[in-house]
């Protein structure tokens, strides 16, 4: 009986008693009134990423959508509208966990309904784009920093922008205020001229934008489903752009037009990292689910996993001359492998194409960074240290201290003379690979953009 959305006389008329209080006031409205309250008590498990009982309660547009009994409402008939149904009543069954909604928010959905279930969403209502640049109390948590090959740019992302500094002097050039406010993802063209920035805003979008360092002119903006994108990478010759996202996908894009060229979903968790192979068309994706997995891009077909699943992969490098990529784990583990089949793991319990394991880090490793000749491998972990390995025998060369927190990002610049290393604290650090020295510190937020902290009232 719980489906046939009937509501029972005895409910209505409690209702009516609320909806007498609120009676002479204007009509309910969807934005004001009722997204507020779906927001705090239903979005969490009705939104397009979780739609439980394939009902999403957090646009009008996914509102209106039938769940899987169903519409959730009737526009101007309450007693058909199943969200009525699971709200009201004595033992509610939505929200499933929470508190019910108060016999006021039940009434407010029930005289919106009976109003005509209006949608007075206003159009920028989910807009990011912003006016004026944003504004900072501290400097922003920083996710990703690269060099451009040249050696003249060094990005670093902010909060709905990147910071465009000068690789040799570190000025600020420009901020490249885009519409994600949330940056996952900096790399460079091989050439240099373009800048890839993958983010998003989660449970909202997810988005690609393609940058000109030169102009510091936004070209092009891709919007990609509904959460955040990770991992972004350029196919050698710059005519692909390949990443992962929070939709457990891993996509390749024209990098001129947008079209997507490959949708490949076989990993059972977010995909944080990609890189190619040297041929541009195989792709290797780093996830959550604990694999790398070797993708065909030309035909979305999976080729194999390169390494035995034992910890989530949470961070991946490229080495700049042979076909092998380190990932860091959320267990500690740093592990380089060889970039191909690994046709004996189904007989006995191997991992043939391990290279090397590299010391276990104090924490998730979130960035890890070959330097350009190949020689080393930096690892920075959630425990705020950044360890510089030799990649021939493994042993620890230098260690980079003095972190506010954890470390969420690395690069060598392309002389390998210097180790740039952000996170937590928001501060970009510079230090010597050679001996672990710090060089330089520096906070990438512009004096102009620092908000003072308000003073207290009176
Ligand atoms: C903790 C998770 C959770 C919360 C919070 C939650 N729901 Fe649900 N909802 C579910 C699940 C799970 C189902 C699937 C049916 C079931 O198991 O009862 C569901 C089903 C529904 C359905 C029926 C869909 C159908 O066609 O079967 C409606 C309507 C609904 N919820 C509305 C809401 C509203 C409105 C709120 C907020 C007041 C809310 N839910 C809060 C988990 C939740």
């Amino acid at each position: 009986m719980r489906r046939s959305a009937k509501i029972t006389a005895p409910l209505l008329a409690a209702l009516g008693a609320a909806f007498s209080a609120v009676a002479a006031e204007k009509p309910v409205s969807w934005f004001h009134d009722i997204t507020p309250v779906f927001r705090r008590s239903c979005n969490g498990c009705h939104n397009p990423n979780k739609l439980k009982g394939e009902v999403d309660t957090s646009t009008y547009a996914g509102f209106l959508k039938a769940g899987k009994h169903g519409p959730s409402f009737v526009a101007g008939d309450p007693a058909k509208s199943l969200v009525l149904e699971e709200v009201a009543g004595k033992e509610p069954s939505m929200p499933k966990e929470g508190d019910p909604l108060s016999p006021a928010e039940v009434a407010l959905v029930e005289r919106w309904i009976r109003e005509g279930a209006k949608d007075d969403t206003p159009a920028d209502a989910y807009s990011t784009k912003l006016k004026e640049p944003p504004t900072y109390l501290s400097p922003p948590v920083t996710t990703a920093v690269a060099f451009s090959a040249d050696g003249r740019w060094l990005a670093v992302a902010g909060y709905h922008e990147v910071f465009l500094l000068d690789a040799g002097d570190l000025a600020l050039k420009a901020r490249l205020v885009g519409e994600s406010p949330r940056i996952e993802a900096l790399a460079f063209t091989a050439d240099s001229r373009r800048l890839a920035v993958a983010g998003g805003a989660p449970a909202r979008f997810g988005e690609i934008e393609v940058w000109d360092p030169a102009t510091a002119q936004q070209e092009r903006s891709f919007k990609v489903g509904s959460d955040s994108l990770f991992g972004v990478s350029w196919s050698p010759d710059g005519s692909k752009l390949a990443f992962g996202g929070a939709d457990k996908t891993v996509r390749v894009l024209s990098s001129t037009d947008g079209k997507e060229l490959m949708k490949f979903d076989n990993h059972s968790d977010w995909v944080f990292r990609t890189t190619w192979l040297d041929d541009g068309q195989r792709l290797l994706s780093g996830s959550r689910d604990r694999a790398m997995k070797l993708i065909n891009t030309a035909n979305g077909q999976f080729i194999d996993d390169v390494n035995k699943l034992l910890e989530p992969v949470v961070s991946m490098a490229r080495h700049p001359k042979q076909e092998w990529a380190a990932y860091g784990g959320a267990e500690g583990g740093v592990r380089a492998y060889k970039m191909q089949e690994n046709q004996d793991r189904t007989s006995g319990n191997n991992d043939v194409n391990l290279v090397r394991e590299f010391e276990r880090q104090p924490g998730p490793v979130q960035a890890l960074a070959y330097s350009p000749d190949g020689l080393l491998l930096a690892a920075g972990s959630v425990g705020g240290e950044v360890r510089v390995y030799k990649t021939d025998d493994g042993k620890r060369a230098a260690t980079c201290g003095g972190h506010g927190g954890a470390v969420f990002a690395l690069a060598f610049s392309p002389d390998g003379k210097r180790l740039v290393t952000a996170g937590f604290d928001g501060l970009v650090r510079v230090f010597d690979p050679a001996d672990g020295k710090v060089r330089a510190v520096l906070d990438p937020v512009p004096p102009e953009a620092m908000r003072k902290p308000v003073a207290s009232a009176n």
